[in-house]
């Protein structure tokens, strides 16, 4: 039934390489949208139009946006890929691409098919005002009154759908556990009620634990927030994000963000590890009788090359496991 069904959102090419100190080529970037598009995931996130100055390693996200348009990974399925777009002025970068290629991504009037990748973008606000001033240069709800603007934009000029992270929403680099989850709430509900389509709960600093993962969600669903609408985003810092997803999970939680070979980090969040491994995320689900549609060993290969390549440890428990190394 469908409710066995989770959906997997990749984050490794933009979460997990965005803090790499060494500038990553851009072949190598294609080459792992590329090889995560055949292990069965469906939804990539790609790159970010935030300002090089700020996360240079995202500078060449024009040119991956360019790529997946011009030539799309081959896949049995449609593919949906995400970029970050913070303000206007990241939005019409994506745009000058888009332009460009009016017909080579699926929208209202061009269905989603497998050749035709479907688009999004996701803008980011926080739960805490240090973090949204460090992340964004912006109080809450001056980053707010922003995304308006660019959600609005997204969606009237070229339909596209638009998901709102919340970032620090289980602990913050600078406020600790002190995050109020109704503030959490308050946020979600501004972004749905702008038109996001999905709200990506971000614990940016890994430093949720059970019991704070199920008073949040529960404060979320007595806000009228629906659990179609929210996706979790478990950094690992301490070892906890499977731990959360299962209590989400029994929430109704049905989707769940991860990156391949645990790559990752925030540049704004010290000391924060990578997102969940996307290994141990299917592994976790599998043992659970749930449907990823991805190829756990595939995935297990992408994650060990990818490692290799920028010259990390693989970070992924499973991956390591499944490789016997
Ligand atoms: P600012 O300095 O306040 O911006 O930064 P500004 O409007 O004053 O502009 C300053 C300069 O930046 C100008 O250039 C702008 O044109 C340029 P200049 O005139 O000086 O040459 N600029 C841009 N250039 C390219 N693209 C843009 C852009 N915007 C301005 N979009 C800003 C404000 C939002 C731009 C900045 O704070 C920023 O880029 N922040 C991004 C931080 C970031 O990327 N963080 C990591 C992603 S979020 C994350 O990882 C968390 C997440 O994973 C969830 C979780 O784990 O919690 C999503
Ligand atoms: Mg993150």
């Amino acid at each position: 039934s469908s409710d066995y069904r989770v959906k997997l959102v990749e984050v490794g090419p933009r979460d997990g390489l965005q803090n790499e100190k060494n500038s990553i080529p851009l072949a190598t970037k294609l080459d792992l949208i590329d090889r995560l598009a055949k292990t069965g995931l469906t939804t990539i996130e790609a790159g970010s139009f935030v300002s090089p100055k700020w996360v240079p390693q995202m500078e060449n996200s024009s040119e991956i946006l360019q790529h997946l348009l011009t030539k799309p990974p081959s896949s049995p399925h449609p593919l949906t890929f995400s970029f970050l777009a913070p303000n206007l002025k990241g939005l019409n970068n994506a745009f000058s691409v888009l332009s460009q290629h009016p017909t080579a991504f699926a929208t209202e009037s061009f269905p989603a098919q497998p050749t035709k990748p479907a688009l999004e973008i996701a803008v980011f606000a926080s739960a805490t005002e240090s973090f949204s001033q460090r992340n964004l240069n912006a109080s809450i709800a001056a980053s707010l009154a922003g995304f308006r603007q660019v959600i609005q934009a997204a969606k009237d000029t070229h339909s596209l759908r638009v998901r709102g992270y919340i970032s620090v929403v289980l602990g913050c680099p600078f406020e600790g556990y002190d995050v109020s989850p109704h503030r959490v709430a308050e946020v979600a509900t501004a972004l749905l009620e702008m038109g996001a389509d999905e709200i990506a709960l971000g614990d940016t600093t890994g430093m949720g634990t059970a019991p704070r993962t199920k008073e949040l969600l529960a404060c979320l669903a007595a806000a009228g927030v629906r659990n179609e609408d929210v996706a979790m985003h478990f950094h690992d810092t301490y070892g906890q994000a499977l731990v959360n997803t299962a209590v989400a999970l029994e929430h109704g939680i049905r989707t769940f963000d991860c990156s391949v070979g645990g790559l990752g980090g925030c540049p704004y969040s010290p000391g924060a590890t990578g997102n969940v491994a996307t290994e141990d995320m299917v592994y976790f689900m599998e043992t659970l009788g749930m449907d990823t549609g991805v190829d756990l060993d595939a995935v297990v290969d992408v994650g060990e090359w990818i490692t290799r390549e920028i010259g990390k440890g693989n970070a992924s428990t499973v991956g390591k496991a499944v490789l016997g190394a």
